[in-house]
């Protein structure tokens, strides 16, 4: 195989057959081609694109460098989410044992933070004892158990993606539809799954800002997944504000229990039961999201979901006390309130610069090799629209040290925006994109007015 040609047809915007690149994946997993002409083939990705043939030959590639869960002998649907990344998004948390505890089974394979988003992997890792890097036999185990397994990313799962988005990180490529995609994709198939939910965000904070890249990638996931014969439906959400009230590792954890008891701000409620629904109908467990919705709500009415994650914590060493006792999480040293310095309406809380903030705090990777201290972060009280008088509490700072404190405040002020009037937000799920194309997110009236009292009615699309 002549590398250099294959870069060189790429770069001239040609297309490579799926043969080339499964040698492609396999030489570069047998360590036959160097990262320098790997990184110069991604950049020719980058700038040229990839058809849907040749992005599924590059998935199926990836997929096949390694191990799969094979899932078969459980004898219930498997269905996983998966989430492009935000701030604030402790969704997984919640959904996981939710869903689970109704009879999907769920393989949740999830990563870690990176700049400003967060993952679930660093929250969970905040309950003592949580133990994330489970194998994948004994992901098995605990899914025929307890019908939840919460992992990162083994080394035994596609091992050519890991390496190839290291690659990309180091060489500004990973912002390309086609490579997400088959990247995403090649890690949700090796789980085994009957059915996958995404959650599509859209919005400043979002990896992918633009909702029309958003809804390009949710296309391709759908298509991918559908040549693999597992269905995906698609959710397009808001990621233009945090997600809920908190925002750092316990800090998120602590909320997801409060969610799990009932006691969870309405829109992570919200967004968790309409992928949940999802799940649900494609697992085959309810017959409507309607019905599916009532199950999830009667399932954390009656403490089943809190159980169900208790149950988790226990079967992957962490302390489950924490469900019924948030205290025994890492707890910040200094608290601190921010005050709104001025009266008028909340216009903006801007996702970017909050979870900027919680890396600066020490709650968050520039690299991924650095560590993260779970306790630190924010729990922000005020929502876009809401209307605040001078000096009143916006927010809480949760820092190791006065340095991480000024550190903190300073993210809050630069993240908040009080004005004399504000823009509404975007519709806190707006879009289903389904392999039959692309709806509008028909919310039940309630759920927008409940949390957004200034702008009834005046959401638009
Ligand atoms: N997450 C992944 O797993 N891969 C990408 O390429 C981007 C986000």
């Amino acid at each position: 195989m002549l590398v250099p040609r294959l870069i060189e047809r790429k770069r001239d915007g040609d297309r490579l057959s799926p043969g080339e690149w499964e040698a492609i994946t396999r030489s570069y997993g047998a360590g036959e081609i160097p990262d320098y002409q790997m990184a110069a083939l991604l950049m020719a990705i980058y700038f040229r694109g990839m058809d849907r043939e040749e992005t599924a030959a590059l998935m199926g590639a990836m997929l096949g460098s390694g191990a799969s869960l094979d899932l078969g002998g459980l004898g219930k649907a498997r269905i996983d989410k998966h989430s492009t990344g935000g701030v604030g998004d402790k969704v997984s948390l919640l959904l996981a044992p939710i869903v689970s505890s109704l009879g999907i089974a769920v393989p949740m394979m999830s990563g870690r933070g990176l700049g400003h988003t967060g993952g679930t992997l660093d929250k969970l890792e905040s309950i003592p004892g949580f133990r994330t890097g489970l194998s994948l036999d004994e992901a098995r185990r605990q899914l025929e158990t307890i019908g939840c397994a919460m992992i990162g990313q083994t080394g035994e799962i596609a091992p050519v993606d890991k390496r190839l988005y290291a690659l990309r990180d180091a060489t500004s490529t990973v912002e390309s539809i086609p490579l997400i995609a088959a990247s995403i994709m090649s890690k949700k198939l090796a789980e085994g799954l009957t059915g996958l939910v995404l959650d599509i965000k859209r919005g400043s904070g979002a990896f992918l800002p633009s909702f029309d890249r958003g809804v390009e990638l949710a296309e391709l996931m759908i298509a991918l997944g559908q040549a693999a014969g597992v269905p995906v439906v698609a959710l397009m959400t808001a990621m233009d504000r945090p997600l809920g009230r908190a925002c750092g590792n316990a800090l998120e954890v602590e909320e997801a229990i409060q969610c799990l008891h009932g006691e969870g701000p309405p829109d992570v409620m919200e967004v968790t039961y309409t992928l949940g629904a999802e799940m649900l109908v494609l697992g085959g467990i309810a017959r409507s999201v309607d019905e599916a919705r009532r199950r999830m709500e009667v399932c954390v009415s009656s403490g089943k979901g809190a159980e169900q994650f208790e149950r988790i914590i226990e079967a992957q060493g962490g302390d489950p006390s924490v469900v019924d006792d948030p205290s025994r999480l890492p707890q910040a040293k200094v608290v601190e309130f921010y005050a709104s310095p001025r009266q008028g309406v909340v216009a903006r809380v801007e996702p970017r610069a909050i979870g900027r903030g919680v890396t600066a705090l020490g709650g968050g990777r520039r690299r991924m090799e650095d560590a993260v201290d779970p306790s630190v972060g924010f729990v922000i009280r005020a929502r876009p629209g809401d209307v605040v008088k001078v000096g009143e509490p916006l927010a809480t700072v949760f820092s190791r040290d006065e340095a991480g404190l000024a550190a903190g405040m300073a993210a809050l002020s630069e993240g908040i925006t009080i004005a004399d009037e504000a823009d509404p937000p975007l519709p806190l799920v707006s879009h289903r994109v389904t392999r039959d194309g692309i709806a509008v997110y028909e919310a039940e009236p309630w759920v927008r007015t409940a949390e957004y009292p200034v702008y009834r009615g005046g959401f638009g699309t």
